[in-house]
């Protein structure tokens, strides 16, 4: 039997949705209609200032746009405006026409204005020619105080220990817009704290001042309508829906944009004062999307990852998937020292001592003999040095890992590589990513190769064995985590993660962007291009690249897409450099070759397997799909 709780909050989801959904598309057809019938601006009076908007815009946005900021709750630019917190209330009037239906001017020479005997909402009204607007008149004032007041009525006072506590709008503008005292006497509302609503986000029910952000949200963005408000007035709550949880690959954006300490992420809440948090503009390196992202790091520790707008990459949001996924620069497994192989054991060296190993290591074998496996996670500058060793050493053999996934429809990408068409682009190679990894497996397993390089790659993913890997005679690992191959390495080169080093990037629309450095490495790892260029200058070359801007100069100079560029000039929303209609790495024709690769080394193995009536090593297995050392829960 359906609970007559249950039937409630259907018939609310249902009444909810036809009214928003209508007037959404009644707001697109009337801007599309405004559009096509005339583009001449619209006069607005904002505050007795009179000013040029055009037709469509919201009169919230038209404020902001003139430096008037209007307080606002459930208004957000990306979302629909349902206008259900009446923060955003104004003054608005038109001119008074005079008999012959002109505007009538005052003595001061301008219209008069016959203002609305109520105040009216900013969020879901837009411009119209010859609008006033007041956003300061004592009635707005009156209106804002009133509100506040409103919203604080069952508010807790959890302050001292909410973690919004330093970014919370109810506090803000409680400081603003509300006043000093209340009035309040009677015991509040009394509602749920600390409900699980999905696995990574936690709700606090009293805190919520049902502005609706986080279910319209994830309606109209995140494609999945599980949120909504059950139960009446001050007993109103936020809840999933019967059976369902928050759980959908975006959840932690409700966290973004909740204005209060209502929804907290489960992973950083009580972690960290978010005034404590040095905060740096970078983008997210777990697809080929890049997001571009605020990274909050105290004392060299990330302590959380949260979206920055950029409406030709990622709009205002960006995926749980690449937001979590930081843990791996504080595991266990990071590698801090540089090691050589001397008596058969991995020892601690310096610096100079490792590169210089390597160096003499790779100078001893023919070019021919050397394989190199990039990896589509280092930057463009890292690859344009990969690039000169490759030239110095005469080496044939060169290709990177593709790394691959499942992609939505929203922002995740197949592609799970941040940098593939950087790779493209500097390494020059026509094939797919990954085409020529089969062919370098095998050959390190026939013996043509005898000294192999892996830079940020796990080479337990390359289909060979670590007893194969172990007969090498050079096997030179630059990497962060620690893993199966590094043991059987003869040199291993602790590198940084994304969050440790500047660079750039390519991302799949052929977007050029900047990776900026949040925490140094920990330990004795050093900065991956910085490694690279030692060991091309202990090989003989690589000369006068003591910045990275020296490297991104000298790539410029050869890489034709980057000419004229600089780090500088990339700007925090980056630059678009190619065309690129479809992600290289979804083209259909490399998918078929990748395919058609996994499936050919797949008969091989089973054949080998059938003859040697042995169980295959299951780092031999195939070329797999390949995820960031740790994928949270999704
Ligand atoms: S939880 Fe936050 S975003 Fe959602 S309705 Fe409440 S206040 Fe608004
Ligand atoms: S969509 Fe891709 S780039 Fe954006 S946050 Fe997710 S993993 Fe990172
Ligand atoms: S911001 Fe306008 S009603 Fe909420």
């Amino acid at each position: 039997m359906t609970s007559d709780l249950e039937l409630r909050s259907c018939a609310k989801k249902v009444i909810f949705e036809l009214v928003s959904s209508k007037s959404r598309s009644k707001r697109k057809s009337k801007i599309m209609a405004d559009q096509s019938s005339s583009p001449q601006p619209f006069n607005v009076q904002i505050d007795g200032v009179w000013h040029q908007f055009p037709k469509g815009m919201r009169v919230i946005e038209a404020c902001e746009r003139v430096g008037v900021f209007v307080p606002r709750y459930c208004y957000h630019k990306k979302l629909s405006s349902p206008g259900n917190c009446r923060m955003c209330l104004i003054e608005m009037g038109f001119p008074r026409l005079g008999p012959d239906r002109k505007p009538e001017l005052g003595q001061d020479g301008k219209p008069i204005i016959n203002w609305m005997p109520r105040p009216q909402i900013s969020c879901a009204q837009d411009v119209a020619d010859g609008m006033a607007v007041r956003t300061d008149s004592p009635l707005v004032k009156e209106c804002q105080r009133g509100v506040m007041e409103f919203l604080l009525i069952n508010h807790p006072l959890d302050c001292p220990i909410c973690d919004q506590a330093g970014e919370c709008r109810l506090q803000e503008f409680s400081v603003d817009y509300g006043s000093s005292q209340s009035r309040f006497l009677e015991n509040k509302v009394k509602k749920p704290k600390a409900v699980q609503l999905g696995p990574r986000v936690t709700l606090d029910d009293e805190r919520c001042i049902l502005c609706s952000r986080c279910i319209r949200f994830c309606q109209e963005i995140a494609h999945d309508d599980v949120l909504g408000f059950v139960d009446r007035g001050s007993h109103t709550i936020l809840t999933a829906h019967p059976g369902r949880s928050l759980e959908n690959n975006y959840s932690l954006n409700t966290v973004d944009i909740c204005p209060v300490g209502a929804l907290t992420s489960t992973d950083f809440r009580f972690k960290m004062r978010v005034w404590f948090l040095k905060e740096t503009k970078s983008i997210c390196a777990s697809c080929a999307t890049g997001c571009n992202t605020v990274i909050g790091t105290r004392e060299d520790v990330v302590y959380r990852q949260t979206p920055r707008e950029n409406d030709h990459v990622n709009s205002c949001w960006m995926c749980d998937y690449g937001r979590l996924n930081y843990k791996y620069l504080e595991a266990d497994s990071r590698l801090l020292e540089p090691q050589i192989r001397s008596e058969g054991k991995l020892v601690p060296a310096d610096w100079p001592t490792a590169v210089g190993q390597a160096a003499l290591q790779l100078k001893q074998v023919a070019g021919s003999e050397i394989a190199i496996v990039a990896s589509g996670r280092m930057t463009n500058e890292e690859l344009w040095l990969t690039a000169q060793l490759v030239n110095s050493l005469g080496v044939k053999c060169v290709d990177i890992v593709p790394r691959r996934g499942r992609a939505d429809k929203i922002l995740l990408s197949k592609d799970r590589n941040p940098n593939t068409n950087g790779a493209r682009l500097i390494l020059g190679s026509r094939s797919a990513p990954g085409a020529k990894i089969m062919a370098i497996a095998d050959a390190v397993r026939s013996g043509g190769i005898k000294a192999l390089v892996i830079l940020k790659e796990n080479a337990m993913h390359l289909g060979m064995s670590v007893e194969e890997l172990a007969r090498l005679p050079a096997l030179i690992v630059m990497n962060n985590l620690h893993n199966a191959a590094t043991e059987r390495a003869s040199v291993v080169l602790p590198a940084c993660g994304f969050a440790e080093k500047r660079g750039s990037m390519v991302n799949g629309k052929g977007r050029l962007q900047r990776l900026n450095r949040a925490t140094r490495p920990p330990g004795n790892a050093r900065d991956d291009w910085e490694i690279l260029r030692d060991l091309l200058q202990a090989i003989g070359g690589g000369d006068s690249l003591h910045s990275i801007e020296d490297v991104f100069r000298r790539m410029s100079e050869t890489v034709p897409q980057f000419a004229g560029l600089s780090l500088n000039k990339i700007g925090d929303l980056g630059v678009h450099i190619l065309e690129i209609e479809e992600l290289p790495p979804t083209h259909p024709s490399d998918e078929e070759a990748i395919e058609q690769a996994i499936a050919v080394q797949a008969a091989r193995r089973s054949v080998r397997h059938e003859l040697d009536h042995v169980q295959p090593h299951p780092g031999a297995s195939t070329i797999r799909q390949v995820e960031p050392e740790t994928a949270p829960r999704r």
